[in-house]
């Protein structure tokens, strides 16, 4: 058996999440900072991984630019919500660690915190197999508050974060503090990622 993830640790304690961006999606607030940067990164029509998708908004507005979009997400109520509210969406419900596939990805996106919500101990694994999944080429566009997140998440500071990446094969292109690429800050990291090996 698998540790549960924080995520899964936070039992109701994270229902804010799917309720407030269903809220956001139906006043139609601009949520798409994280997929104009990715899209960005991504040749036209890539292959793009949204790897901890939760209700899927990333993954859609990536696949509304016309991107091959897979979206990947174990929370069964997130990919729930994710498939009323973008039918179109492609999403599997598996953690990162249990996504079996062949495809290798463009752009794998892994933002708005997953990496500090995976189960503990697990982040070097989840990195290599992030690494694993990208094309030759490949980036990984990643975003996670580094401290002062969300109450059943972790601190990751950056330079246990680096560490973590390089020990999983993956170079860091780049540090910014925000999706509109502000200089890097101390509130939010935003990580530019590629394969080392
Ligand atoms: C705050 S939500 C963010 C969801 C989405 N990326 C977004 O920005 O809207 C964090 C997500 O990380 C996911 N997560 C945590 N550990 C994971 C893992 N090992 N594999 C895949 N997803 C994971 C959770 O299930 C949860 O949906």
């Amino acid at each position: 058996m698998t540790a549960p993830t924080r995520w899964e640790a936070a039992g109701e304690g994270n229902l804010e999440y799917g309720r407030r961006f269903g809220q956001l999606v139906a006043t139609g607030a601009d949520i798409e900072g994280e997929a104009r940067l990715a899209d960005a990164m991504a040749p036209r029509h890539a292959r793009i991984l949204d790897a901890g998708a939760g209700m899927g908004r990333v993954g859609a507005a990536l696949a509304a630019r016309g991107h091959r979009v897979t979206a990947i997400e174990p929370d069964a109520a997130l990919v729930a919500q994710a498939r009323e509210t973008y039918p179109e969406l492609d999403i599997v419900e598996t953690d990162i660690l249990g996504f079996d596939t062949d495809e290798r990805f463009d752009v794998i996106v892994c933002v708005g915190n997953v990496l500090i919500f995976l189960a503990e101990h697990t982040e070097r694994d989840v990195l290599a197999r992030l690494r694993g999944l990208l094309a030759p080429g490949g980036r990984i566009l990643a975003g996670f508050h580094p401290v002062g997140g969300p109450t059943t998440s972790r601190p990751y500071r950056p330079e246990e974060f680096v560490a973590d990446a390089e020990a999983a094969g993956l170079r860091v292109d780049h540090r910014f503090g925000t999706y509109e690429l502000r200089p890097p800050s101390d509130d939010y990291t935003v990580w530019v990622l590629s394969s080392a090996l």
